[in-house]
């Protein structure tokens, strides 16, 4: 099989191939060998990206390694990390005073058209039809339009249609998926509450027939790297202060950090750290949940934030730290959520290697613009979106990017109206962290990095009720001159964590 046989055979079969692995694929001596290891790599998704051409075993090698059991004091440890600069820039860090809402109804009704228009601007150009406001549809009826809708429900009909309803600022209207249109009523089963997306079809009698369902999305582009050899490390719900923190794991991680454990190989990567960022749940809180304080071991607020700060300040210096809240953080819990306040870190924000932000935040690090987020939203998605659960972190944040909203769907966890909704994904990132399902991910999509940066805590009563599973203790590391990621292992270096089977918050 010649090259370009290869490539038509992958489009034929559906596979959209990244400029980036076509090259590969055009460059290989067995394009056909690699048409089978595509195949049974991409079994799941549509885009075929280089990684895709690695066989399995290898991807996986790729992709995790496991910690090396060698412990031993090493002396000669020289972090390449330490010779950049760091280079921080805050982009956005939502400004609560400035956004600040009363919550009234012109509040809420101010906030949704915000999205709205927003994101309508993202859908422009995108359908296959002129778009035509909702209340002049009926004088364009039987002919091909489009609108740009939020959706405001969707239900089955007896007959095994799809109803879905949208509005728009002129009006409502109802959509219909026909149920002999498999592939659209896949692509429906997506949809949730609240989010804008533009629907091409035409209106026959009182019912808008839906041809076709485009989500803003992100544009497909090629994973950013940086010249200088540095790598990100991310953390999430380490929830100091909890009985089951899993304290010895996080100081062994530290000194990790510091080159005293593991092989050459783990060393040469943990110096080459320059950016860590924790996306909330930073401590446990104090009355989060109904007989927490069983579960405490620091009932004093300001102690956990305490004990929290003495960990950050233990981190290298030479590594950059961006801070972000979560729902168990002693600050407002809707989305978005504020920065921690000096009270709270007073000994954080006197650092120059600390960037204190909210939740959501972007931020560029060594040029790479990083989004963020606790990931309040993830239990909307997993109660709205059929077999999604806290395992499919990748899957949630790429619903995420498709739909241009880190928390679209609105009566679930809370949400604050604000002038602005900081909660539109106006540019995209090159890597989306969030934390909230104690579930490691890692995953790319389109050019963007995603990744859950786990959990530091073993399973609370109050995980348990949720029913998620918790995966503590590993620490996603993407080495972002060469665009790959990694996770280092420590559930196991300190004490054996139980087996889990739920997790969560
Ligand atoms: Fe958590
Ligand atoms: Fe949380």
């Amino acid at each position: 099989m010649q090259a370009q046989e290869a490539l038509t055979t992958l489009q034929g079969k559906g596979f959209l191939v990244t400029p980036g692995a076509a090259k590969l694929i055009l460059e290989s001596q067995n394009p056909a060998e690699l048409v089978t290891i595509i195949e049974a790599n991409c079994n799941q998704k549509w885009f075929v990206e280089p990684r895709d051409l690695l066989p399995k075993e290898e991807a996986k090698l790729a992709q995790v390694v496991e910690r090396a059991d060698v412990v031993v004091e090493h002396t000669d440890f020289k972090p390449l990390a330490k010779e950049y600069d760091s280079q921080v820039r805050v982009l956005m860090n939502v400004d609560h005073e400035e956004s600040a809402s009363t919550g009234t109804l012109e509040d809420f009704v101010d906030y949704f058209k915000n999205r709205y228009e927003d994101i309508s601007l993202l859908l422009r150009g995108r359908g296959e039809n002129s778009i035509v406001p909702i209340n002049e549809l009926a004088r364009r009826r039987g002919q091909s339009v489009a609108v740009i809708g939020m959706v405001n429900d969707k239900r089955q009909t007896k007959n095994g249609h799809l109803l879905v309803e949208v509005e728009d600022p002129t009006g409502k209207l109802t959509a219909l998926v026909m149920k002999t249109n498999e592939a659209l009523i896949k692509s429906a089963s997506w949809l949730v509450n609240d989010e804008v997306v533009l629907l091409d079809g035409k209106l026959s009698k009182d019912l808008f027939i839906i041809n076709k369902i485009t989500e803003p999305d992100v544009p497909l582009r090629e994973m950013k790297t940086t010249e200088d050899r540095v790598c990100f490390a991310f953390l999430s719900d380490i929830h100091v202060g909890s009985k089951l923190f899993m304290r010895k794991n996080f100081e062994y991680l530290i000194e990790w950090l510091h080159g005293k454990h593991g092989n050459e190989r783990e060393r040469e990567l943990a110096g080459r750290i320059k950016y860590i960022s924790l996306a909330g749940d930073l401590c446990d809180g104090i009355g989060v949940y109904p007989s927490q304080e069983n579960e405490l071991e620091i009932t004093d607020i300001y102690k956990q934030y305490e004990a929290l700060e003495n960990y950050i300040i233990q981190f290298p210096d030479y590594i950059h730290v961006v801070v972000a809240p979560g729902d168990h953080d002693a600050v407002k819990h809707a989305d978005p959520q504020p920065k921690l306040p000096k009270e709270l870190v007073p000994n954080l924000y006197g650092r120059d290697n600390v960037s204190i932000v909210s939740s959501p935040a972007m931020v560029e690090l060594h040029g790479l613009k990083e989004l963020v987020y606790h990931g309040t939203s993830y239990i909307d998605f997993m109660s709205t979106i059929p077999g999604v659960s806290a395992e499919h972190g990748g899957l949630i944040m790429k619903e995420m990017l498709k739909k241009r909203h880190i928390h679209p769907i609105y009566g679930g966890k809370p949400i604050t109206p604000e002038k602005k909704d900081s909660l539109v994904m106006r540019e995209v990132p090159d890597i989306f962290h969030t934390g909230e399902s104690h579930c490691f991910a890692s995953d790319f999509y389109r050019g963007t990095y995603l990744v859950n940066g786990g959990t530091w805590q073993d399973l609370t009563d109050y995980i348990v009720m949720q029913g998620f599973k918790a995966t503590p203790c590993i620490l996603p590391v993407f080495d972002a001159h060469r665009g790959k990621a990694t996770a280092i292992h420590f559930d196991g270096v300190v004490q054996s964590s139980k087996l889990l089977t739920a997790g969560g918050g």
